[in-house]
This record gives C-alpha cells, sequence and structure tokens, in this order.
C-alpha cells in the first residue's frame, strides 16, 4: 500500500506535558482506570497499551504510541491477532524497536476472533488497528470496558456498522474517553497551517474542492500462493482475511480504505459532511479471482448543503496519471491545500523544514490530552468521513443518486453471519473462482 508507516524522525515535542499530577489522576479516573491503577498514577503513572491488530499499521501504531514516553511511562502489555504469524513478528520487531517498554509474555498474546476483548482489559490505551469491517464490534468493546482508543481509519465497512461506532462514540464522549482516529492530516503541521488560512476567508467562500487518490494497486496475495507459503488449503474465511483488501466487509473498497484520507480533508476544509452524493465506477482493468469483489476507479460528486461540490476520484490502475492531493478553489481563490499553498489576494506557502511527523504527532496528541485530563474525541469525525466515503461507494456501486440520511439508514449489512475459520463470508466465489462485482443499475446498497 502507498500509506506505508513513515520511519520515525525522534522529533519529538513535549506539546502539552503533564500540567498538574491532579489532573493526571482527574483524567486517569475518567478514563476508567481501577482504584489499585489510580493509587500509582500520580507517582508512576504509567499507561499500558493493547494492542489490537498487529499488522503494518498496527506496529507502527504501537510503535508510535510507545514514543510518548517522552510524556510519561509507558508499555505494551496485551497484543491480539487471528494470526499468530503476524502477532510473534510484529512483536518480535516491536521488541528490537523499543525493548523494555514491549513486556508481552505468552499469557499476554492472544489469537482468534474474540481476542481483542481480552487484550483490551488489560491496557489503558488500546490500538484498533483491523481491516475496518471489526472497527464498530471491537470499537463498541473498548468503549464499554472504559478504556482510552486509538482507532485506525477508516471505521467500518458498512452503514449498520457505521451506526454501531456512532453509537459507541456517543457513549464515549459521555464516560470522557479519549480517542484519537487516525486520520493523521489533522495532525500534520502543512495541513493544520493551510486549513486554518482557508477558515479565515484566505480564498473567499469555498465553492469546489477537488480531492484525489489515484495510485498504483496495493498487495495482493493470491489463494495459491497463500495455500503454497502455509502448506494446506485455507477455508474461505482464512483466504479473504489474509486477502482482506479485496473484500467490501474487510476493507469497504478503496475509496473507503485509502481515498478518505483525501476526503475527510474536503470534509474539514468545508467544516461539514455532504447531504447527497451521485458517481460512477467499476472495474476496467484489475481483473481476476485474486482481487475479489471491489472495483478498481470511483468517480464521485459529493453535495453539500450550500450546492457546492466536492469532486473526487480514485483509482488503482497502473500506468495512468497518479495524484493523491486535495485542492480547494473560492470566491476570492484557490488553494493546493496538500501542497500547502493558497493563491488568493495574498499567496502564501508553508514550508515543511522538519515538522514533526504526524503518526508520531497524533499520539502525542492523543497520550498528552489522557495525561492532563483535556476533551479529546476524533470518533464522531472519524465515523463521519468514513461514512461519506462509504456514501461514495453506494453511488458508484448502484449508480444512483443517494442522500446521506439514506446512506447513514442503510440496512445492506456486508458483515458474516458467524466468525469462525470455517464459517461462510456472505460472499464467495463462483464456480470459475471469481466474485461477483457490484453492477451500477442493478446492484441494491440500501
Ligand atoms: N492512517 C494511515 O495512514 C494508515 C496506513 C495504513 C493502514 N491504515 C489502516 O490500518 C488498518 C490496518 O491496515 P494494515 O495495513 O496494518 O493491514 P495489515 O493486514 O497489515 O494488518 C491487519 C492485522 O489485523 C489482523 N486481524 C484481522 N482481523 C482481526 C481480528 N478480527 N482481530 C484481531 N486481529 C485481526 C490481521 O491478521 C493483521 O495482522 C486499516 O484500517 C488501514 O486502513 C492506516
Amino acid at each position: 500500500m502507498n500509506e506505508t508507516t513513515p520511519t520515525p524522525t525522534g522529533n519529538l515535542t513535549r506539546r502539552g506535558f503533564l500540567k498538574s499530577s491532579s489532573a493526571a489522576v482527574a483524567g486517569a479516573t475518567l478514563a476508567g482506570l481501577s482504584i489499585e491503577r489510580l493509587a500509582h498514577a500520580a507517582s508512576s503513572d504509567e499507561l499500558k497499551i493493547a494492542l489490537v491488530g498487529c499488522g503494518g499499521r498496527g506496529s507502527g501504531a504501537a510503535s508510535q504510541a510507545l514514543m510518548t514516553h517522552t510524556l510519561g511511562p509507558v508499555k505494551l502489555v496485551a497484543m491480539a491477532d487471528v494470526f499468530e504469524d503476524h502477532l510473534k513478528s510484529s512483536l518480535e520487531n516491536l521488541k528490537k524497536q523499543h525493548g523494555p517498554l514491549v513486556d508481552v509474555p505468552e499469557d499476554r498474546q492472544f489469537l482468534g476472533f474474540d481476542a481483542y476483548k481480552k487484550a483490551i482489559a488489560l491496557a489503558d490505551v488500546v490500538i484498533l488497528a483491523t481491516p475496518p469491517g471489526f472497527r464498530p464490534m471491537q470499537f463498541e468493546e473498548a468503549v464499554k470496558q472504559g478504556k482510552n482508543i486509538f482507532t485506525e481509519k477508516p471505521v467500518g465497512t458498512d452503514g449498520p456498522g457505521i451506526r454501531k461506532f456512532l453509537a459507541a462514540a456517543d457513549e464515549s464522549k459521555k464516560k470522557g474517553l479519549k480517542v484519537g482516529v487516525g486520520l493523521q492530516r489533522h495532525h500534520q503541521k502543512g495541513y493544520l497551517e493551510t486549513i486554518k488560512r482557508l477558515h479565515d476567508g484566505a480564498i473567499g467562500d469555498i465553492t469546489a474542492l477537488r480531492v484525489y487518490w489515484n495510485g498504483n494497486t496495493p498487495w495482493v496475495h493470491p489463494r495459491a500462493d497463500l495455500e503454497k507459503q502455509y502448506g494446506r488449503k485455507l477455508t474461505e474465511m482464512e483466504y479473504q482475511l489474509r486477502n482482506w483488501y479485496y473484500f467490501v466487509w474487510l476493507c469497504g473498497d478503496h475509496i473507503n480504505e485509502q481515498h478518505i484520507h483525501n476526503i475527510d480533508v474536503g470534509n474539514w476544509v468545508k467544516g461539514k459532511y455532504p447531504v447527497r452524493a451521485n458517481g460512477m465506477g467499476g472495474v476496467q482493468v484489475r481483473k481476476g479471482k485474486d482481487y475479489g469483489e471491489i472495483f478498481d476507479h470511483h468517480c464521485v460528486e459529493f453535495i453539500f448543503d450550500d450546492e457546492s461540490r466536492m469532486y473526487s476520484q480514485c483509482r488503482h490502475i497502473i500506468g495512468c496519471w497518479n495524484s493523491v492531493s486535495e485542492h480547494a478553489h473560492g470566491t476570492k481563490g484557490r488553494a493546493d491545500i496538500s501542497g500547502y499553498r493558497i493563491f488568493g489576494d495574498e499567496n502564501w506557502r508553508h514550508r515543511d523544514n522538519g515538522d514533526v511527523n504526524p503518526y508520531e504527532q497524533e499520539h502525542l496528541d492523543l497520550f498528552s490530552a489522557i495525561r492532563n485530563n483535556e476533551d479529546y474525541n476524533e470518533a464522531h469525525n472519524g465515523a463521519m468521513s468514513t461514512m461519506t466515503a462509504l456514501l461514495g461507494r453506494m453511488c458508484t456501486y448502484s449508480g444512483k443518486e443517494i442522500t446521506m440520511e439514506q446512506a447513514l439508514n442503510s440496512t445492506v449489512n456486508y458483515f458474516p453471519d458467524t466468525l469462525a475459520w470455517d464459517a461462510l463470508p456472505k460472499s464467495l466465489p463462483g464456480p470459475d473462482g471469481m466474485y461477483e462485482v457490484p453492477l451500477p443499475g442493478i446492484t441494491k446498497v440500501l
């Protein structure tokens, strides 16, 4: 995938360092720490971390969470995954990077579909980094257990999942939990500076946005390769989990999985979410049984309540024009948001001369809020930006114009009825090994 976790720069700031131990104790109370832990919070103040989903990003996020040791003691105490090989290799790498800050003995390594519950129980801060189809269920559990949370984006793959996540988000606010969502552009200095100026009117009223994730195709794990690697036949459930990018219930399609970042920036600039959308997409080039059921391109026109537009493109086709970027057009000028440039009455540019890596900054901001008991909850925006991407997908799959309200109320549920290695996901290959791909004009999404 293009979204690899950047190498840590070591450029940590101590923004929001503990203001007072009493604030930390208050934070600990609200965050749901046990009475025993609370007794030690003022002196040792160690925050225990659990990682759920020990793949590329989860390992990166755990590493970045541990780098907040500059704010106060932290330890990775538990890990959960469905695959032992993933958990073990993540643990080994994290130990190499962080030595004694990684303390996950065998009895705190949890495997299987219920593993997340056991890992969450042992932590003060939980990192959720599985494929996004599991996010609503795991976020709900972490909130139920009263834990602070860093959840990767996107936070779901269908309407029912987002409704579950939104309900848990409300609950997390009531409980005073701190929640960070991995839309790291919100913690990236260049974006913050540029968007602040746009909100201050640097290009007047925003009339249009253009957002793109046009790039090459991401990783793929063909069934034949996996069966050779593991020396056995895989059940359909295991195959789909190991090749999760290409299945809607797990990934939500790439408009959700990657393009959410750009769509979210558009929403942020407008300060609201679209009310309706229309679009088109399909599978033009990336065809074959290894590529499951997702499209290789989507093109969506999102419409806000003031009739302004956000034009969105995402494509996974090699040899085409590539761009991962966001742009705004206003009544007094335009902005290359991802290039941190404004062309208005006065031109302006932010140059990145060693800005803190946003993947690090998002953890510094979350852990600082936990330690200072500051309000910090990105869950609602995470859910609504995910829902915007899903609204786009509903339009491209169905070929219809759809409102946000309809999308939010969609009852199409892609999640399997049973989670077990021998249970069947809802989408299955035909006799030729090919999966059914959505057909605009025919496919139902509401
Ligand atoms: N913010 C960013 O820039 C960024 C970058 C990359 C990935 N991500 C997000 O991070 C998430 C994970 O992506 P990744 O690239 O690390 O994928 P990955 O495949 O490398 O890791 C996912 C891990 O979750 C495990 N897993 C699957 N189902 C599970 C379950 N039910 N319970 C516990 N573990 C389970 C898998 O075995 C795997 O180890 C995705 O939502 C992705 O969009 C965000």
